[in-house]
């Protein structure tokens, strides 16, 4: 079995050989499709990006307790939720539901997210005992939004990167607590399969695997878990010296492929080859898009693939706190 999935992968790398080789990509053209409107809040800013089944993208506001709702088809987009109870949104992510996994079954829950709050009156002050997590539901009659307090979270730091793990649970990063949480997402109980996760930020997941953004080392991992999300392998390290706060990954499943990084203050995205587990090291990087902001200064949280088929390809990226209002840009990286 080893010895065949070797093979089979010496055979991918030699047909993706003529693909990897052609010249250099040039920079993606950074296209905006929404901003805020209004009076101008040049500390705007969205913290976190989840995009609906049906290509609606959903972006939560780290200077309000708000999710935005934006159609990157047209550029339109609306104010969804205001939550009462909390001051700054933080990550945001779906549950996977029965269907997602078999089209055949009906799907568990309706459409549902997970996201964080916390108090961060200002940039990098948190309000001790503020972290909240909640869920956002959309009725399947009448397609309506409902916010739903899941668990105050009195003991936990300032939860940042949220992912889906199968279809009732969820991780949460704590950035202060240097923990990832595993919460129910029926009951709010959590556990807290990783530790020692110092400057913990964006968390994704891939079948058998954590990934997580460090933004104090500047680094971005994956570690092998079991069912529980506790590790059972080695910390890879994928990317390294690279600033960063969220990222969205594609890999296939021998975990081989791309990861790209929202660059935090760098007002970039950055795009960081990944090698099949366990990797050997961190991979190339490419910068595929800079100067989001269009300002030359801005601050840029999360990265997220369009979910239509005409945007799979296509990145969608925050930009906040350039001079204008927090604003969603997009970015072909295959350009
Ligand atoms: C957090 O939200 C409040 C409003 O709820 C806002 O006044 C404050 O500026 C926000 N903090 C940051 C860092 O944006
Ligand atoms: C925590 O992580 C650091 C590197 O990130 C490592 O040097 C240290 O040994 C780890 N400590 C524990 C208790 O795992
Ligand atoms: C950023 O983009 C704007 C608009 O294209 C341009 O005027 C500005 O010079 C750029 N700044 C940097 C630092 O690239």
């Amino acid at each position: 079995m080893f010895a065949s999935q070797r093979l089979l992968r010496s055979c991918l790398f030699l047909l993706l050989l003529p693909c990897i080789l052609p010249a250099a990509l040039a920079l993606s053209t950074v296209t905006p499709i929404f901003t805020v409107p209004g009076p101008l809040l040049p500390g705007s800013w969205f913290e976190n990006l989840a995009v609906r089944p049906n290509g609606l993208i959903l972006a939560t506001r780290g200077d309000a307790p708000e999710i935005w709702q934006i159609d990157p088809a047209t550029g339109q987009g609306a104010l969804l939720v205001s939550v009462s109870g909390a001051f700054n949104l933080t990550g945001i992510a779906e549950i996977a539901s029965f269907r997602q996994c078999s089209p055949q079954q009906p799907p568990s829950r309706p459409e549902t997210y997970v996201f964080g709050s916390s108090h961060i009156p200002a940039p990098f002050q948190v309000t001790p005992g503020s972290a909240k997590a909640w869920t956002l539901q959309f009725s399947p009659t009448t397609g309506l939004p409902t916010v739903s307090l899941l668990a105050a979270l009195p003991d936990a730091g300032f939860i940042n990167g949220i992912a889906s793990w199968g279809s009732r649970r969820v991780l949460l990063g704590d950035t202060e607590r240097e923990v990832v949480y595993l919460m129910d997402v029926d009951t709010g109980v959590y556990t807290t399969p990783l530790t020692n996760m110092t400057g913990i930020n964006g968390v994704k997941v891939a079948p058998g695997y954590v990934y997580w953004a460090n933004h104090l080392a500047q680094s971005l991992s994956r570690v092998r878990v079991d069912t529980s999300a506790i590790p059972n392998g080695p910390v890879e390290i994928l990317a390294a010296d690279q600033s960063i706060d969220d990222f969205a990954i594609a890999v296939d499943r021998f975990g081989a492929g791309k990861a790209y990084i929202a660059a935090m203050y760098e007002n970039k995205v950055v795009e960081v080859i990944v090698g099949a587990a366990p990797s050997l090291g961190p991979g190339a990087k490419r910068v595929v898009a800079e100067n989001l902001s269009g300002t030359g200064v801005g601050l840029t949280t999360a990265v997220v693939f369009g979910r239509r088929a005409e945007d799979s390809g296509l990145l969608y990226a925050t930009v906040g706190q350039g001079g204008g209002n927090a604003a969603i840009v997009a970015i072909d990286p295959s350009e």
